[in-house]
């Protein structure tokens, strides 16, 4: 809603306009940057091309442009779709989003509670055992792979006392919806700012924020690992 990508148009296979995510300009970007910085005319642009022969000396462009297209996709998209996605859980629990436009300062610990409940991926990366183990009562040998799931371990009864119900004022242990162990998600202190800046100033700033249509009716978009919406018609006035 608020920090919606700019989608370019392009035709698909049949013809039809389609939307194109901005990442896939990035080919494009890149080769026009290095290949002729002085039409860009700043240093920043300038740069580019020398930063990423000197600092990236032994990576390839194809493996340069694939790890910004991954942070990239995971810093922007990621925030973007669960911000959408935590708006819909609150118009979903009007209570908890009245708590919110009471006390717009519980936005914080709204982010974290609303991260254990509403779900944008439902797995972190896949794991592979480095040795025998036992999980939950299933004995895995060496080199199982595993997937862990995310929400199930966000709705663990065993950690949250009724794990199916929002609470935004939830004292509860850390939930893992930025995943866990080395491979934490690495913005997630970044995400947890804009999550917190976007809710709060947007319950101060719309007191009278609604959906303006049925929450049944959302669709996503199913060509996408992320819990994707593709559109959150809301209205941002009292009639
Ligand atoms: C609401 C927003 C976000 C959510 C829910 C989220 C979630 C996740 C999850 C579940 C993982 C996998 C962790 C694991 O396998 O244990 C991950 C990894 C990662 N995230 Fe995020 N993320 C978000 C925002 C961001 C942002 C803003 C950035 C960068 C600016 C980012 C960069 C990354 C990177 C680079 C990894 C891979 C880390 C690694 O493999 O070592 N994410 N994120």
């Amino acid at each position: 809603m608020l920090l919606r990508p700019r989608l370019l148009r392009s035709p698909n296979r049949r013809g039809k306009p389609r939307s194109r995510r901005w990442t896939s300009c990035l080919p494009q970007w890149h080769n026009d940057w290095s290949g002729s910085p002085q039409r860009f005319g700043s240093d920043r642009c300038r740069s580019w091309s020398a930063w990423s022969c000197r600092s990236w000396c032994c990576v390839g462009s194809s493996e340069l442009l694939a790890n910004l297209q991954g942070l990239l996709v995971a810093g922007h998209d990621t925030s973007v779709n669960q911000l959408a996605n935590m708006f819909v859980t609150l118009f979903r629990h009007p209570d908890q989003l009245q708590l919110l436009r009471d006390a717009p300062s519980l936005a914080g610990r709204a982010v974290e509670e609303l991260m254990r409940y509403t779900k944008l991926v439902s797995s972190a990366q896949p794991r592979v055992t480095t040795e025998p183990v036992e999980l939950a009562g299933v004995r895995l040998p060496q080199d199982a792979p595993v997937v862990p799931v995310l929400n199930a371990t966000n709705r663990d009864p065993s950690v949250y006392p009724q794990p199916e119900r929002l609470d935004l004022t939830r004292d509860a242990p850390p939930h893992v919806g930025f995943g866990h162990g080395p491979h934490f998600c690495l913005g997630a202190q970044l995400a947890r700012l804009e999550l917190r800046t976007a809710l709060a100033t947007t319950v101060k700033r719309f007191p009278h924020l609604r959906l303006a249509v049925d929450p049944d009716t959302l669709t996503y978009d199913t060509g996408s690992v992320l819990r994707s919406l593709t559109a959150l018609p809301v209205e941002l006035q009292k009639d």
